[in-house]
C-alpha cells in the first residue's frame, strides 16, 4: 500500500463541487474536474446490491419524494431527479467519469457496503487504475476495516466527528494515512499529535477563507470544500 502523492496542500472538492451544481451528482463531479481538482470526495450507500451515490439517509432533501434510500428499488432511486435533471449516479458511473483525471475519496456512508465497494475498486484497479487513486474511509470504522481487508493496496483514512481519545492509535488501528476531522474539532495541539504520529490532516467541511485561515494557522495538509472554485 502507498500513501497517495497529496499536494502540500490538498482540495477535495466535497460531493464534487456540491456548493456550484447538484451534490454527488455526475455534473458537480464533471465540475469539479472542469475546475482542476485533483480529488473528488463522494458517499456511498447500497441499493438492491449496487453503490449508489448519495449523501442522506432519506430522500427528501435532495429530491421531491421521501423514503429511507436503502428501502427502494433501484430503478425507483434512477428514475428521481437530484436537482437541475441529475439522476442519482452508481459509483461505477462515478468512477468511470473519473478515471485518469482525478483521484476519488469514497466514503461509506450507507451500511453494509464495504464488499461491495471494494469489488468495485479492485476491478478498477485490474482495469488499470492505481490504487493510490482511491481513498477510503467513513465513519463507521468497521467498514473501513473490512474495505482494507478485502483490498489492502488501497489506502484508507480515519474519519470522526469530534477527536477521539487515543485519536492516533485509532487510526493506526485503520491502518490510515490521514485523519479527516470536523472543522469543529480543529486545534493546533491535535493536527500536531496527528502529524506527529505521520498522518496527514484534512478538515471538512471549510467554505470560507476565515475558516480556511484557521485551517492553515492549525498547520493542517487541506480541506474537503463545497466551493473549490473560491478555496484554492
Ligand atoms: O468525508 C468527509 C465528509 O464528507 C464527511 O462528512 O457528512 O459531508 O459526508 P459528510
Ligand atoms: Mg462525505
Amino acid at each position: 500500500m502507498s500513501t497517495p502523492p497529496f499536494s502540500p496542500f490538498t482540495i477535495f472538492a466535497h460531493r464534487g463541487a456540491s456548493g456550484l451544481e447538484p451534490e454527488n451528482t455526475l455534473r458537480s463531479f464533471r465540475r469539479a474536474l472542469e475546475l482542476g481538482l485533483e480529488w473528488i470526495e463522494l458517499d456511498v450507500r447500497m441499493v438492491e446490491g449496487t453503490p449508489v451515490v448519495f449523501h442522506d439517509r432519506t430522500l427528501s432533501r435532495r429530491t421531491k419524494t421521501r423514503g429511507v434510500v436503502e428501502r427502494q428499488s433501484l430503478s425507483f432511486i434512477r428514475s428521481l431527479d437530484a436537482g437541475l435533471g441529475e439522476k442519482i449516479p452508481t459509483l461505477a458511473e462515478v468512477l468511470d467519469l473519473v478515471r485518469g483525471r482525478a483521484r476519488t475519496q469514497v466514503e461509506l456512508k450507507g451500511p453494509g457496503c464495504a464488499s461491495a465497494v471494494a469489488q468495485l475498486l479492485g476491478r478498477a484497479i485490474a482495469e488499470g487504475s492505481a490504487p493510490d487513486s482511491f481513498l477510503i474511509s467513513s465513519f463507521d470504522s468497521q467498514q473501513t476495516t473490512l474495505c482494507k481487508r478485502l483490498l489492502p493496496e488501497v489506502p484508507t483514512a480515519c474519519l470522526t466527528y469530534g477527536y477521539p481519545r487515543r485519536a492516533a492509535e485509532f487510526a493506526a488501528s485503520l491502518s490510515a494515512v490521514s485523519f479527516h476531522l470536523n472543522l469543529d474539532a480543529v486545534t493546533p495541539a491535535r493536527v500536531r499529535e496527528l502529524k506527529e504520529a505521520g498522518l496527514k490532516v484534512f478538515v471538512y467541511t471549510v467554505n470560507s477563507n476565515d475558516d480556511l485561515a484557521f485551517v492553515k494557522n492549525a498547520g493542517v495538509d487541506g480541506v474537503f470544500t463545497d466551493f473549490p472554485d473560491r478555496i484554492r
